[in-house]
């Protein structure tokens, strides 16, 4: 097909929900490491990795040798029978959650998926069944995670009863219009007066994202977590921490982005970068949790041999290579490039995120914060001429994030940095 049949058949054949980014949406050929090209043969660079997803760069060598040796070897077998590369999975995860608490897995197909099972877990563990999630979180599509999500454009059709939200640790714009330190992280306080007056007062568990992807990378400080953590316990509660975009190494230094605030969840959910473009849902638990799902399940494509051989690459990739240090190290370059440019482009309000999960805000006026909505749709488009693909977030739709591959080098970063930079720049003319 030719760019233009592609376009056309999928605004013909596809529900319009499935929207692109551009005023002209680009055409995607193939990829390779952190670049991808376009059907006219244009280079881009990625710093968005899809949506958060290619970990370990477009198409990797180490990580798709192995998977095309498992494709010819076996493809599928569901649930009821047992293969290897699920089992080795497992274990190998088993291995590496918060103080090796999390050991029983199960898989599925996607983020949604996961959120879905770690649900289901922690109403028949507490044997409560309302939950506690975050304003401003992103967990999924189903009618469950789509009423866990708070965010009004991502919630079509009615909502699901029994969810409420509690206010999210968002400091650029403090729910309670206060400033950190001095604030004494009373979001996080506020989590009891919201049980004991929208719940029964018996919760079945409280989900979150340790920085909120499609939020914006909203970071919460570092006392955030736990004095949530010990009130949601109070009241019943356990700890699900969707890590579909912050975990695998990504905030650097540690597996998982919850970990950076010393909280040892109960329930651990992934999906995206464990996979590195291959579909799978994650749900690791403590082993008491796991085994209180008592019922018959069974997910036809979860613990496939093929994707549980990728994503098995993947982590013995991440960890061969050291890539959580990479995050580290690159992240803090890039981290510093964008405080940079903050100081030269008046449109960059805030700077946040970790490790190689940084964003930047943009407002119009640094006074008012009013929302710079429409300069963040010209950034993208501004950006997409200098050949470089970032990713966009945020309820008003100002943040514009970047989640390059965990394997990209300082001069990457270099290099983004001046695309960048002349892209804001492209704003003022
Ligand atoms: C934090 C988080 N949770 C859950 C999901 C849902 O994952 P999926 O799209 O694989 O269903 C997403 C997707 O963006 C996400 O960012």
């Amino acid at each position: 097909m030719t760019k233009d049949e592609v376009l056309l058949a999928n605004k013909e054949f596809l529900f319009p929900c499935v929207f692109h980014y551009f005023h002209e949406p680009l055409v995607i050929s193939h990829a390779k490491d952190q670049y991808v090209w376009d059907a006219d043969g244009n280079q881009y660079r990625d710093f968005f990795s899809g949506i958060v997803t290619v970990s370990v760069g477009h198409c990797n060598d180490t990580v798709n040798a192995k998977v095309h040796e498992q494709l010819d070897k076996l493809q599928h077998v569901s649930t009821v029978f047992a293969n290897e590369p699920q089992a080795a999975l497992a274990r190998k995860i088993a291995s590496i959650t918060p103080g090796r608490k999390l050991t029983k897995s199960f898989f599925t197909n996607s983020g949604t998926e996961a959120n879905e099972t770690a649900i289901l877990a922690a109403r028949c563990h507490t044997g409560n069944s309302e939950i506690v999630a975050l304003r401003h979180a992103y967990h999924g599509r189903s009618a469950l995670a789509l009423s866990l999500t708070a965010q009004s454009a991502w919630r079509a059709g009615l909502p699901l009863p029994g969810i409420v939200h509690a206010h999210n640790a968002y400091c650029y714009r403090c729910p309670f219009g206060l400033t950190y330190p001095n604030c004494d992280v009373r979001c996080a306080q506020d989590m009891d007066e919201l049980i004991r007056t929208t719940t029964t007062g018996r919760i079945a568990g409280f989900i979150a994202e340790p920085i909120q992807g499609v939020g914006g990378f909203i970071t919460p400080p570092k006392e955030y977590f736990s004095i949530v953590e010990k009130i949601v316990r109070n009241y019943g509660g356990i700890f699900i921490s969707d890590e579909v975009q912050t975990g695998w190494g990504r905030t650097g230094g540690k597996w998982f982005g919850i970990e950076q605030w010393d909280v040892t969840p109960d329930i651990i959910t992934s999906a995206k970068g464990l996979g590195n473009g291959t579909p799978i849902g994650l749900t690791v638990a403590r082993p008491e949790v796991a085994d209180s799902v008592k019922g018959l399940s069974i997910s036809t494509f979860g613990g496939n041999p093929v994707t549980t051989t990728q994503a098995k690459a993947v982590i013995d990739f991440i960890e061969e290579q050291n890539l959580m240090t990479n995050c580290t190290e690159t992240g803090a370059c890039l981290r510093s490039g964008l405080e940079a440019l903050q100081e030269k482009h008046q449109v960059i309000g805030d700077v946040r995120g970790m490790g190689l999960l940084q964003a930047i805000e943009l407002v119009e006026d640094r006074e008012t914060k009013a929302p710079a909505t429409a300069a963040a749709l010209r950034l993208m488009e501004s950006a997409r001429e200098n050949r470089l693909l970032v990713g966009k977030g945020g309820i008003y739709g100002n943040v514009i994030r970047l989640s390059p591959p965990m394997n990209i080098s300082r001069g990457d970063v270099d290099c983004f940095i001046g695309i960048l930079d002349k892209s804001l720049a492209a704003l003022s003319r």
